[in-house]
């Protein structure tokens, strides 16, 4: 079986990252035009570097939690065939022993807005720093901003339309391209699983449903598919 996984915030929030919509969310607190668009990176660099230098920080304190554990469970069996892209930019897949694709990019990652050129985020980033291939001071963190392109999109639409299985997990639905994969799992033929805390926006798209904080239904999902390999 061919498995796609699409991890939001959600799967990161008992790992004590919050999340950009839920009560308390990041974009309750911060103006995502400010801080998250190249415009606004445009208007006030160190306003952004701030605000992800903050991320960083708790990011690399953070750890990884059961829903992360037992999806590196699932990828580690040899019955399916997984492929886990991220909407998220921690690391708590890696830390779990897990590859992602990051559409969304990482925030240990920094890249330069000029060049494009990409290395290890120092733990704090500042407009005054120079990037190292071409020398303009326009380093960034290697995140994608809204009116930006999510990466390697190219193998993500090729692994949807091969896949079995589609299952979102803590994503609220809200943010395309992410929000239209299950769309397009359904129309190559994919039966499609939502797990979150609530209902998404989009979850009259799935055939199925689990309700519950991740930590808790993940790891039985996961239990359950290893189970009927
Ligand atoms: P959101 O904050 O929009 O949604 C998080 C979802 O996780 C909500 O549907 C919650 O109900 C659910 N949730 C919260 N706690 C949970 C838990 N313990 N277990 C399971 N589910 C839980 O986050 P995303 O959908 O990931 O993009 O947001 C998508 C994108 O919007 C982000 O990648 C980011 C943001 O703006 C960029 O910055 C480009």
């Amino acid at each position: 079986m061919r498995i796609f996984i699409l991890t939001g915030a959600g799967i990161s929030a008992e790992s004590g990252l919050g999340t950009f919509r839920d009560e308390d969310g990041l974009w309750t607190k911060y103006d995502l035009r400010e801080v998250a668009t190249p415009e606004g990176f445009a208007r006030d660099p160190g306003k952004v570097h701030d605000f992800y230098n903050a991320r960083r920080k708790n990011a690399a304190a953070a750890s990884p939690n059961a829903a992360h554990h037992a999806l590196a469970r699932l990828m580690q069996s040899a019955h399916q065939e997984v492929t886990l892209v991220t909407q998220n930019v921690d690391s708590l897949h890696e830390k779990a022993g897990t590859a992602a694709i990051h559409m969304h990019g990482r925030l240990d990652r920094a890249t330069c807005h000029n060049c494009r050129a990409t290395w290890e985020a120092p733990a704090i980033m500042s407009p005054d720093d120079v990037c190292g291939s071409c020398g303009r001071p326009e380093t960034r963190p290697d995140v994608v901003w809204f009116g930006e392109m999510p990466y390697e999109m190219d193998t993500i639409y090729t692994k949807l339309a091969e896949a079995d299985l589609f299952v979102a997990i803590g994503t609220s639905g809200q943010v395309y391209p992410a929000a239209g994969f299950v769309a397009e799992a359904k129309a190559a033929g994919a039966h499609a699983i939502e797990i979150n805390l609530d209902p998404s926006d989009v979850s009259t798209a799935f055939h199925e449903h689990i309700l519950g904080s991740a930590t808790r239904t993940v790891p039985e999902w996961v239990g359950r598919v290893i189970g009927q390999a």
